[in-house]
């Protein structure tokens, strides 16, 4: 029995968590497993009502299951940060999700803006470290709002942190049926302490790892390799703003924020999937928002409950749905609603 928390959150979340809630349920009739689904209603909404944003026996409670559904969170009536920090990065903190898994993968039918790339060229999956650098909220200010203010935020990198990130991605670049590639993105060039023991502990792990062939390249270079030649990266591993800010590239090349998910996963606690685009207010309730990123989400977590088969089909059933009837990825552009594109999802998985 897998136990599933969902929070369905802000703006569009609840419409796409919705699509890939019905497309769990036709896995788990298809493929005879059982779970159970909570809700948790964080979010603006909540926070709004009651300036909670996440209380500590939520967490203590989250432990106790096998994965979080998560939809979106952000409100726009809700000042930047608040709801980011209090929930978001709170939960991959406390939770200690200390890999953020952003597959890179165009699937057949899906157009890229990347001229002369398909499917083979763009299938890659960068590994982001997910507890520390620039989001560890090292830092602080002085003489705010004054000529003589000081603004500090600094990047915190620990020799365990960073290890066991490095490590994760090893492993998963073993496991997965790719190039056996695996890419360091830093900056040497500049950030000379953080990065040097980023480059320093690839180099010790990969040396116990000699089935996998390692490189390194610069944030600013891997930007430009990332549309040039896609087909030269298997997995990336890289530090937490520098994954944050290539996975929106990635997403971009994969057919946008329509079809981007990701995993934020303890592999020894409760990890949690998400599409990777925010909550898109402006979308919000009018059944134009692309569910597929949520559905692959959805995906990802089935393969991480051991639900292997599920997960092939439901991939397969997501590639027919593209092939078959979206021309476009964008909200509005779909040529179907939010919940007709679940449907289809549902019906080629029944298949
Ligand atoms: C993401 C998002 C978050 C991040 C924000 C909403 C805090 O952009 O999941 O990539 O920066 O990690
Ligand atoms: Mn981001």
């Amino acid at each position: 029995m897998h136990r599933i928390a969902v929070v369905a959150g802000d703006g569009t979340g609840p419409e796409v968590i919705a699509e890939g809630l019905k497309v769990l349920d036709a896995a788990a009739r298809r493929f005879k497993f059982r779970y159970e689904t909570r809700a948790f209603d964080f979010g603006g909404e909540r926070y709004l009502k009651t300036g909670e944003t996440l209380l500590p026996n939520e967490i203590e409670e989250l432990r106790s299951f096998n994965a979080i559904f998560l939809g979106a969170i952000g409100h726009p009536k809700v000042k930047a940060g608040v709801l980011e920090q209090g929930i978001l990065l709170k939960l991959r903190f406390t939770l200690d999700q200390y890999i953020n898994l952003r597959p890179v993968k165009l699937l057949p039918g899906v157009e890229t803006p990347l001229k002369g790339k398909g499917p083979d060229d763009i299938d890659f999956v960068v590994v982001r470290e997910n507890t520390e650098g620039l989001y560890a909220g090292a830092g602080g200010t002085l003489r705010r709002g004054t000529p003589d203010e000081v603004a500090v935020q600094e990047s915190i990198n620990t020799r365990k942190g960073v290890e066991r990130c490095i490590r994760y991605a090893f492993d998963f670049c073993r496991k997965r049926a790719g190039k056996k590639k695996l890419t360091l993105c830093g900056k040497t060039n500049v950030l000379t302490y953080a990065f040097d023991l980023w480059e320093r502990t690839f180099n010790e792990v990969a040396a116990e790892y000699p089935d996998i062939e390692t490189n390194y390249a610069h944030v600013d270079a891997i930007c430009m390799w990332m549309v040039k030649n896609p087909e030269w990266f298997d997995v990336i591993v890289t530090d937490n703003m520098f994954g944050d800010i290539i996975t929106d590239l990635g997403a971009m090349i994969q057919g946008g924020m329509g079809i981007a998910a990701g995993g934020n996963i303890n592999p020894a606690g409760v990890s949690m999937f998400e599409p990777i685009g925010g909550s898109a207010p402006k979308y919000a309730g009018k059944g134009v928002i692309n569910p597929l990123a949520a559905i692959c989400a959805c995906q990802m977590m089935l393969d991480f409950l051991g639900e292997r088969e599920a997960a092939a089909k439901v991939e397969e059933a997501v590639a027919k749905t593209i092939k078959n009837h979206i021309k476009d990825m964008g909200a509005g552009r779909m040529g179907h609603t939010t919940g007709e594109v679940g449907d289809l999802v549902v019906k080629y998985l029944a298949e």
